[in-house]
């Protein structure tokens, strides 16, 4: 497929955009062409047809950027553009084309597809996103009349697609206009001006007449020109927009953004922007406001560490210190969380509460489990989201339904979200993204604070979601005086884990020697229990997610009932054993790994004789309270991951076939 991506251009902001570069596009890549010969970011390579150098860039998200009286040369747009995009690389991969940038997925574009071939026009990809492209221009093709609005036209387009889609529409029809909408997929814009804006809220514009009628189509086209109903710079003065799906791409740029909602059509027009629905429903908030993001550019470099996923494991004993940074009262063992002491009471009354998520951020549900029984003596259940949207789980009026989502856009954990309203449950969101979906859509939440996230597999979002369960748990508990002596034990706990954490981190040369070792395997177990059990999920996660070798977390509880039969001596087991009430039973399953000539590596306490008796290798890991021991255990095998996939020779913050969010089912 051969597209075009068009750039404003610096003379007149009326004038079509000037034209910057050809790009042609698919699902696995973007290669870009500067007709300036600018030198800018990217892989040069060859593009056979062509037959000069061009630009390869993957492409896992969307920005698009839009100036009004902005001098910027075609160098500096271009590179803006291509910024954005290589900032949202770590996200999933997608498409672009002159028409439409697209993330996501459009489910019946097959449907579409067909009948506009039955009408003349001709297709040179098998992408969905094409068929959008198409299917704008047929709806432009065959309007009624010549002065219906570009953003009419979007708001046509999206009446008839289905599946999830952030979308950012030019068109040389519209010059110096952009429309954005979404559904499922999200997308944010960022504003940027030297002078003032005339407003902090944009009202929402509503159709007020039937779409289908012409006529009326114009009589009613959307008012951008009105300042009231728009934002734009005061005295029609400079002002400039981005488009993106997660604010990495815009934070450089700015801080000031707007977040939209599923099915909102927001215009750019002569640097004033607009934002309309067709309908309004009961629930519908009468305005989008300017948000001010607190992220900083600095959290979304490398600096001097080799991929993110370093980067972020090594940023933990400050990520988790911000999670509990104002929660917690180490003075008088309290916690308050702020997003949830509104709805305390209601919790407490609760039959049960269920914790729903995808990945790590189930992992996370599974490693606080037994921690929130005891504190909130309720039943827990925990789930994948998947699953439990596939068995229809009951749910009733009096659950309390939590959400993790380091991304807060994970379609599976959404659509879970959304099942549970629908029964009406109170729905409380743990998430890392400040104005993502779950965030908004949830009756009350914990934002985790770990601090922008863009390694695929995650890490330091994981402690954080920990403690922040860790913290819920213990603000219920605050009344219960039979639990103080433990609350006050966890805080102990709590307030000392950054240093802990620091003392595991300095484990990290021994952990490389370790990888040295094992690198050249093709599987890996990781087996223990009790409050260890979702560290071996989760560091079996981070080995394949990363190393692309076959790694199992095994429940130690379960090993003769099947997993002993893969152990030999050939076989890499890790087991993770700390003093905790399953020490013994964890030693049980030592001994039972050690008679079939396995070779364990253990992770356990510095203290444990006992244990590296057996060891083929340890790695001692300094003591805390058992129900927190589980975020000093996963980073031995976060570091682990690390160094084997990067001994592999793998991109260890882009990992083949994954993204970062998955917004799609
Ligand atoms: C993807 C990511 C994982 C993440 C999971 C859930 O699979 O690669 O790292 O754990 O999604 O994402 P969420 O944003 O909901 O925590």
């Amino acid at each position: 497929m051969v597209g075009q991506i068009w750039a404003p251009g610096h003379s007149r902001a009326e004038e079509p955009l000037a034209f910057s570069c050809w790009l042609a596009a698919s699902k696995t890549g973007l290669w870009a062409q500067p007709q300036d010969g600018g030198g800018f970011l990217g892989h040069p390579v060859l593009l056979p047809t062509w037959g000069i150098p061009t630009y390869k860039f993957r492409l896992y998200g969307i920005f698009a950027y839009m100036n009004y009286r902005v001098p910027r040369t075609r160098k500096e747009i271009f590179e803006t553009l291509i910024k954005g995009l290589q900032r949202l690389e770590y996200r999933g991969y997608d498409s672009a084309e002159f028409v439409v940038i697209h993330n996501g997925i459009i489910t019946n574009y097959k449907d579409l597809r067909k009948f506009l071939e039955s009408k003349g026009y001709e297709f040179e990809s098998e992408t969905d996103t094409e068929t959008i492209a198409k299917l704008i221009k047929y709806v432009f093709d065959n309007r009624e009349t010549k002065d219906i609005t570009f953003s009419t036209l979007v708001e046509r387009v999206i009446q008839q697609l289905e599946g999830a889609f952030a979308l950012v529409f030019k068109s040389i029809h519209y010059p110096g206009e952009a429309v954005a909408t979404r559904r499922g997929s999200p997308l944010l814009i960022g504003v940027r001006s030297k002078y003032k804006l005339s407003t902090e809220q944009i009202p929402i514009l509503y159709r007020t007449c039937n779409i289908e009628n012409v006529k009326n189509i114009c009589k009613t086209r959307m008012k951008r020109l009105d300042s009231s109903t728009c934002l734009h710079a005061v005295g029609d003065k400079a002002v400039e927009f981005f488009f993106a799906s997660d604010a990495s791409a815009i934070i450089e740029h700015t801080n000031r953004v707007i977040f939209l909602e599923d099915d909102d059509i927001a215009a750019v027009a002569d640097g004033k922007l607009s934002i309309h629905r067709v309908k309004r429903s009961a629930s519908d908030d009468p305005s989008r406001a300017i948000q001010t993001l607190q992220m900083e550019l600095q959290q979304i470099m490398k600096g001097n560490f080799s991929a993110f996923m370093q980067k972020e494991i090594f940023e933990q004993p400050e990520s988790v210190f911000n999670t509990m940074r104002g929660r917690v009262n180490f003075e008088t063992n309290t916690v308050l969380l702020g997003g949830l002491k509104d709805h305390l009471k209601e919790i407490r009354r609760c039959r049960r509460l269920i914790v729903i998520g995808c990945g790590t951020s189930y992992h996370a549900a599974v490693a606080t489990r037994q921690v929130l029984e005891e504190l909130t003596e309720l039943p827990v259940m925990v789930e994948l989201a998947s699953d439990f949207l596939d068995r229809n789980t009951p749910v009733f009026r009096d659950d309390v339904c939590f959400f993790i989502s380091q991304s807060g856009e994970t379609a599976d954990t959404l659509l879970a979200l959304r099942y549970c309203k629908d029964r009406r449950a109170l729905t409380v969101g743990v998430t890392n993204t400040v104005g993502s979906s779950i965030s908004r859509e949830t009756d009350c939440g914990v934002h985790i604070n770990a601090g922008p996230e863009i390694g695929v597999a995650s890490t330091k979002a994981y402690t954080s979601q920990f403690i922040s369960l860790v913290m819920f748990g213990l603000m219920m508990s605050e009344d219960r005086i039979s639990l103080q002596t433990r609350r006050q034990e966890i805080i102990r706990g709590l307030r000392s884990l950054p240093e802990l954490i620091k003392e595991v981190l300095s484990l990290d040369e021994k952990i490389h020697d370790l990888a040295l070792e094992l690198y050249t395997q093709r599987s890996l177990l990781v087996m223990g229990r009790g409050y260890n059990y979702a560290t071996c999920l989760e560091g079996a996660l981070k080995i394949k997610e990363i190393t692309y070798m076959h790694s199992e977390g095994i429940l130690a509880g379960e090993l003769k009932h099947g997993p002993l039969a893969l152990v030999d001596k050939q076989m890499p087991v890790i087991m993770v054993i700390m003093k905790d009430p399953c020490f013994a039973k964890c030693q049980n399953a030592l001994q039972q790994v050690t008679a079939r000539q396995g070779r364990p590596i253990i992770l356990c306490s510095k203290d444990d004789t006992e244990s590296s008796k057996f060891a083929y290798k340890t790695i001692e890991l300094p003591h805390t309270v058992d129900c927190l021991q589980g975020i000093l255990s996963v980073i031995p095998l976060q570091l682990l991951s690390f160094h084997l996939a990067v001994l592999r020779g793998y991109d260890v913050d882009f990992p083949r076939n994954l993204a970062k969010s998955v917004t799609v089912e």
